[in-house]
């Protein structure tokens, strides 16, 4: 169900940012050829690329179109520097929802599993929602998916709930993680 949500600012945020992730800072600044900006309509070609490799039911091409157009919503693309281009390696969609920030979505592609990517895209994510003013960072995900399990636990994320048989491609259980965000921001390494 779709909630009512605080805008974002869409312009004015300068990166990277200001503030310290004891123990993780500045993941994305430690991977030299990786660069992390917000979507556009034209990087929506090698997001579905990963979006089709990574999900049983992948978010289709107007599903990445509409968030665009959500105030509230963010997206974040990671590229990679080539040769001859740059090629999206990941992507992370937010919704800031008063002091709550979702996240929607988050996937790497397979080539680069294990290359810290996703750490890079859930720290930067996550300081951008904490200097407009995020608390707490929630998001869903499938109780079998360990490697995500294991990548929210380094960022404080806790188990909260259970929804039954919320996916419906298989009735999976999905697992409601929360994190305190002051708690990732202040603690000691
Ligand atoms: C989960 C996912 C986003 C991780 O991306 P990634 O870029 O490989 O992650 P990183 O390299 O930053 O790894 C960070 C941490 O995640 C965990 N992790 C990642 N892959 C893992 C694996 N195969 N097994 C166990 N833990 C894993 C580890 O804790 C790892 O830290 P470590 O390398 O210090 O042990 C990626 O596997 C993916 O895109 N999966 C498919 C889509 C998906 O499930 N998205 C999450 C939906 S909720």
């Amino acid at each position: 169900m779709k909630q009512p949500c605080s805008p974002v600012s869409k312009k004015g945020m300068s990166y990277p940012m200001d503030l310290t992730f004891q123990g993780l800072e500045k993941d994305y600044l430690r991977i030299t050829d990786l660069e992390i900006v917000e979507m556009e309509g034209e990087d929506i070609d090698g997001i579905l690329d990963i979006e089709n490799l990574c999900f049983r039911s992948p978010w289709t091409r107007d599903a990445f179109k509409q968030e665009l157009d959500i105030d509230c919503s963010k997206v974040f693309v990671a590229k990679k520097s080539t040769p001859h281009k740059k090629k999206i390696v990941g992507y992370i969609c937010l919704w800031m929802v008063t002091n709550e920030v979702h996240i929607l979505n988050l996937a790497t592609h397979p080539n680069f599993h294990r290359h810290g990517i996703a750490t890079s895209l859930l720290s930067f994510g996550l300081e951008f929602s904490i200097l407009l003013g995020a608390e707490i960072a929630t998001l869903e995900v499938r109780k079998s998916n360990l490697p995500a399990i294991s990548l929210y636990n380094k960022f404080a994320f806790e188990a909260m709930g259970v929804r039954r048989r919320y996916y419906s491609d298989n009735y999976e259980d999905a697992i409601i993680m929360c994190s305190k965000l002051s708690y990732i921001v202040n603690r000691e390494s």
